[in-house]
């Protein structure tokens, strides 16, 4: 029997990401450091695997050679810029005035709550009433003992944001304090990171680490432009490290300080920004579906115009049912119509001209030709994260089947599993160690390009099944006595556990076959 997600349970999957080799705290060793996680061999590749997945269909062959709502193949190209950037970018695109959250902080415990994310327990009765309340930090673990010590003292209780309640809350008790009454009232905190590029420690020469990918492909925009042959529409795509100084990070990788961020700026003809918009955000989710992230756990999540900022045409989440989201969603990428507020906003600032001239818009002149047309493109930003693509993807594919020998294991896509086959030779020795190295090495020169191809011949076979299932190996191959005998070799399935026998000289065409490369 397989679980739904949100049954499937949180410390059970960070326990299993620590055992084999995905995930790790960051600076360990020395107790760790909040908001901060390392990737352990398994959890590079499974990254590196989502990474180079985006890489392929947005940016090599964008949306798998389909054509876009024009009619035409869709056109991106990659960048990569730096993680510091001049710091005016920062105050063009609006960060350094606006990158700010509410926060309160709570003058007992010291704690910094995000103001939007405090809730509250009140009696079902009244708001907050005349007896006290009980705050906690909405995903939080302590969650469940507030809610049972809430009830023990109201019976039936609801939630509500603290945000709604009327000030002074002098009857709400903030996580984990003690007392009533310690939370502050909100004030702004801005979430860059900042440091001193040079010998001089002077603020005047304060820089930001950038708090996302996207202002590196707005201020690249002309070079691009320039140095190649794009032409409106086509995209840009930038990878790499974003910082956020989150006041709260959480939820394992979730909500974390050093992320990494997948993210097109895709530029168009503001007439055909909204079909554009639509294109990328049906296509963002099926994308993700393609992948792995198949069922109710994901949903497209359009946001309701109040939502949407004022040069917007519209914003969609793809979200994801964490199991500490559960029955809720947590965001893993947003599709923003931004309009040109970008690109408008660096040209003021900068001084640049960031306009586009396309040659093929405008009248038609008389030899045909067109008299081309100046404007400032319109963007569509499919914003994806990577890391919490990649805890997605495992807590999809996590799964408990105690009827199994080995019942915890990973159905992760071939695509995005860190290892895709194994060799093993049942016992080390009648020659099948040599026979499986051989294998190993064929195998090995065929597939390295798309992860490892592992060999193992320590301890039990069901142990080295159960290790693979738990890293997401989709097939592992065993030389036993009939390899000898009958070159045939006995390739186990990870999802079902079921065995079949393939020829030795097929089973490197079985793979390609059943990885479909
Ligand atoms: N350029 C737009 C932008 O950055 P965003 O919604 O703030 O938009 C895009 O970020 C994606 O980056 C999110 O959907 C999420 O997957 C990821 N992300 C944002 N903050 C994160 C954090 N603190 N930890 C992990 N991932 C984060």
């Amino acid at each position: 029997m397989t679980q739904e997600v949100s049954k499937k349970p949180m410390d059970a999957i960070m326990a299993l990401c620590k055992r084999r080799g995905f995930i790790y705290q960051a600076s360990e060793i020395y107790g760790g450091i909040n908001g901060f996680w390392d990737y352990g061999p398994m959890g590079a590749q499974l990254k590196k695997n989502l990474r180079d997945a985006w890489w392929q269909d947005m940016i090599l062959r964008p949306c798998w050679g389909r054509n876009g709502p024009n009619g035409k193949p869709v056109r991106n190209v990659g960048l990569e810029t730096c993680i510091i950037q001049h710091p005016k970018v920062w105050e063009a695109s609006g960060h350094v005035g606006g990158f700010n959250d509410p926060m309160v902080d709570d003058k007992e415990t010291k704690g910094r709550y995000r103001y939007d994310h405090v809730m509250v327990y009140v009696p079902e009765s009244g708001e907050a009433g005349d007896k006290p309340v009980f705050a906690y930090v909405g995903d939080q673990p302590s969650e469940a003992k507030q809610k049972k010590k809430a009830e023990k003292t109201f019976g039936a209780i609801k939630s509500v944001a603290l945000s709604t309640l009327p000030q002074p809350w002098t009857r709400v008790i903030g996580p984990d304090a003690e007392k009533p009454g310690t939370l502050t009232e909100p004030r702004m905190f801005n979430l860059m990171f900042d440091t001193i590029p040079g010998a001089i420690r002077d603020e005047a020469n304060k820089a930001y680490l950038r708090p996302e990918t996207a202002q590196g492909v707005f201020v690249q925009f002309k070079n691009v432009v320039d140095t190649t042959r794009v032409k409106i529409p086509f995209g840009i795509g930038n990878t790499g490290r974003s910082f956020r100084n989150e006041v709260t990070p959480r939820n394992f990788t979730f909500r974390s300080r050093e992320f990494e961020q997948a993210e097109l700026e895709f530029f168009c003809h503001p007439d055909e920004s909204l079909d554009w918009y639509k294109f990328w955000r049906d296509f963002r989710m099926e994308w993700w579906k393609q992948i792995g992230l198949a069922g109710e756990n994901l949903i497209l999540r359009e946001h309701e115009k109040d939502e949407l900022s004022h040069y917007s045409q519209g914003t969609s989440d793809v979200e994801y049912r964490f199991p500490f989201t559960a029955p809720g969603f947590g965001e893993l990428e947003g599709i923003a119509h931004r309009g040109n507020y970008d690109l408008t906003q660096h040209q003021k600032v900068s001084g640049a001209k960031l306009d586009f001239f396309d040659t093929e818009r405008g009248e038609t002149l008389p030899n045909g030709g067109k008299k081309g047309e100046r404007y400032i493109p319109h963007c569509i930003e499919p914003a994806a994260g990577l890391d919490r693509g990649a805890l997605a993807l495992i807590c999809e594919g996590y799964t408990r089947d105690d009827s199994r020998a080995s019942p915890e294991f990973l159905k992760l896509h071939p695509r995005i599993a860190p290892v895709k086959a194994a060799v093993f030779p049942l016992v080390a020795k009648d020659g099948m160690p040599e026979v499986a190295e051989k294998l190993h090495a064929e195998l090995s020169d065929k597939f390295w390009k798309l992860g490892g191809i592992e060999m193992d011949e320590k301890q039990s076979i069901g142990k080295r099944y159960a290790r693979m299932d738990e890293i997401g190996t989709p097939y592992c191959i065993t030389i036993d006595g009939e390899t000898l005998t009958a070159q045939t070799v006995t390739v186990r399935e990870r999802d079902t556990a079921t065995q079949q026998k393939v020829s030795l000289d097929k089973v490197a065409a079985f793979l390609s076959e059943k990885l479909g490369v």
